[in-house]
């Protein structure tokens, strides 16, 4: 795992010093609101519905149990007891005050932690496949790509005040992991023919309310030009972006006016000039940070096969360990080794991607046992043991069962993405959380789920898409009708290597509605699938139709109720 050196020490020491005085400013009334408003989002500090809110990076999503017990620490201390993590691998505290925020933002760079980028128009936290480095189907590790494009985007001078936040995405796997198409800019890195390590480059990707996947603009940018063509591509965003209307300011509005062809040649252009810069990566910098991304000790150990794993099983924990087994352990590369997936999302119980003061302090305790003290975060509000020896998976299991983190419901209907919507948020429509819990706890019985297989639900409490309803296989919107809360369904949109956009099914629904919505067009799928079909292939084939159909037939029968009543009472 990458360690700071004097220099990002310094400049994370500074930081904290410099908005600790920003922040007494504030409070003693030095500094209007207007002035420390840009100050407060440039280090992660968001003013929310009830409190402020703080968004702690996590880059790439990589970090270790002495920083998750900071961040334990700090939601015991400065919170209400736990963090929520994100869609796109960090942490937030809902309930901070603006007095403590200097002493956590210390407490965090003493783990070499901030909250620097994490809002603002600039570039944020780069997002990765929460699985590099030990993921099977993986072609490069992308970890030291992503920490020396981190070092190169902080506090970058000529980005600090882009027309709209920016968002990269770097994936090195067969499969994406990280939406890579729904970014501002998607990398993807490769090996060409000749072993050389180069990235296809994707523009103007995003969703919120105009949902767009983003264009191939390169391909085969060899990994040293990154730096440039990046800067080339953010200069043309950054001079012609729109900055007269909030919605319109995104990368992907200005890739979309222009058409990819278009932007890419003007950032070619620019590119002219740049490419031989200093800025460009050199091998000398790739050793100095990818010697941070060596492997673990990993023991020489044989390959178990599930029958070896489930050896010492007792038949009664048969069934529940092997479902956690096939759907929250993935292959690794190292023989006798596995990833494992600590699900954040009980059933019912807290808000999807919450974790306790005890539970992160449990996982970090587990990462140290399991896995050389080091956790991923995952794009789907999940966290990741990278690197447990199989035959201690059992073990493992039952540990974190005590800590109501091993529920099986990785990719099932239960492993819902949710913002938190109106419980906090003051951009919402309506509120996300109960939802996802009336969903979670519609469908409780495992072996439903388990027959229903991977699908997944997405709900966002605005057109903001933080909880990135569009590419949920079903999506659910959270809609403003007459100050009342309603909620739009999406449906076919996908995550992952064949990302998509839903589709709007039409008018919208009752909070109390949902759960007998998603029935109906789950009960369309099973009806429908053919064997071994996903939800998604069996969308796909079958079209909207007949789950629009199901989807509506409460809505009717409720209509025709409606009808019959009024009839009666005239
Ligand atoms: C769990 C909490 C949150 C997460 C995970 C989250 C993450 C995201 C993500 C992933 C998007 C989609 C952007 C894109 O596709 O490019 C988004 C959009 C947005 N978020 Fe959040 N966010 C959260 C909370 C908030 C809060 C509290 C605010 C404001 C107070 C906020 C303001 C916005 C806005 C204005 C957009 C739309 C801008 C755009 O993407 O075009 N978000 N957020
Ligand atoms: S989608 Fe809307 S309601 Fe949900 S967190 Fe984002 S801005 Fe808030």
């Amino acid at each position: 795992m990458y360690k700071y050196d004097n220099i990002d020490k310094t400049l994370v020491d500074q930081r904290v010093a410099q908005f600790r005085d920003q922040v007494t400013r504030r409070l003693n009334g030095t500094l209007t609101e207007e002035a420390f408003r840009p100050l407060r989002l440039q280090n992660g500090l968001y003013h929310q519905r009830h409190a402020y809110m703080l968004r702690v990076a996590i880059p790439y999503g990589l970090f270790n149990s002495k920083q998750l017990r900071t961040l334990a620490n700090i939601s015991e201390k400065y919170d209400r007891g736990y963090g929520h993590f994100t869609t796109r691998q960090n942490i937030q505290y809902n309930w901070v005050t603006l007095e403590d925020t200097p002493d956590i933002l210390a407490d965090l760079a003493k783990v070499e932690m901030h909250a620097i980028q994490t809002s603002g128009n600039c570039i944020r936290n780069i997002t990765s496949d929460a699985f590099a480095g030990v993921a099977a189907d993986e072609y490069v590790d992308t970890r030291p790509i992503c920490e020396l494009l981190r070092q190169w985007s902080t506090l970058h001078p000529e980005f600090a005040h882009l027309p709209r936040k920016f968002k990269f995405a770097v994936n090195g796997a067969k499969e994406d992991r990280t939406v890579m198409l729904c970014h501002d800019v998607g990398i993807e890195l490769k090996k060409n023919v000749v072993g050389e390590l180069t990235a296809n480059i994707y523009a103007g990707g995003g969703m919120g309310r105009t949902p767009i996947l983003g264009s191939l603009i390169k391909t085969e940018l060899p990994w040293q030009l990154l730096p440039s063509y990046l800067t080339a591509l953010l200069r043309v965003y950054n001079r012609f972006g729109r900055r007269d209307n909030l919605y319109k300011a995104r990368i992907k509005i200005l890739v979309k006016a222009l058409g990819p062809e278009e932007f890419s040649r003007q950032v070619e252009g620019e590119w002219l000039h740049l490419q031989n810069s200093d800025d460009n990566f050199t091998q000398v910098e790739w050793d100095r940070v990818a010697k941070h991304f060596t492997k673990p000790p990993y023991k020489t150990l044989p390959m178990l096969t599930t029958e070896h794993i489930l050896e010492n099983v007792s038949e009664a924990e048969a069934t529940a360990f092997t479902r956690w087994l096939e759907r929250n352990v993935k292959p690794h590369q190292v023989p006798g080794y596995a990833s494992v997936i600590l699900s954040l999302k009980p059933h019912g119980t807290v808000a999807p991607g919450d974790a306790t003061t005890a539970q992160m302090n449990a996982i970090a305790d587990l990462a140290d046992k399991f896995s050389f003290g080091e956790l991923r975060s995952t794009h789907e509000q999940n966290l990741v043991l990278a690197d447990v020896e199989q035959a201690e998976l059992y073990e493992l299991w039952q540990q974190a069962k005590k800590q109501n983190v091993a529920l099986p419901n990785v990719g099932l209907l239960t492993d819902i993405i949710a913002c938190p919507g109106g419980d906090f948020c003051s951009l919402a429509n309506a509120k996300s959380l109960p939802i996802a819990k009336a969903i979670q706890e519609r469908f409780d019985d495992l072996d439903y789920l388990f027959d229903l297989g991977d699908i997944s639900l997405n709900i966002s409490g605005c057109i903001n898409s933080c909880g990135h309803h569009h590419v949920g296989n079903i999506g659910v919107l959270g809609v403003d009708k007459d100050g009342e809360e309603w909620y739009q369904i999406t449906l076919g949109g996908e995550q992952g290597n064949d990302t998509s956009i839903g589709k709007v099914i039409g008018p919208s629904f009752y909070a109390d509605e949902i759960p007998d919505v998603i029935t109906n067009v789950i009960n369309t799928y099973v009806n429908h699938r053919s064997e071994d079909e996903s939800f998604i292939q069996a969308y796909r084939r079958l079209g909207v139709a007949p789950f629009k159909e199901a989807a509506y037939q409460n809505a009717k029968k409720k209509e025709k109720a409606d009808a019959k009543s009024a009839g009666e009472s005239v």
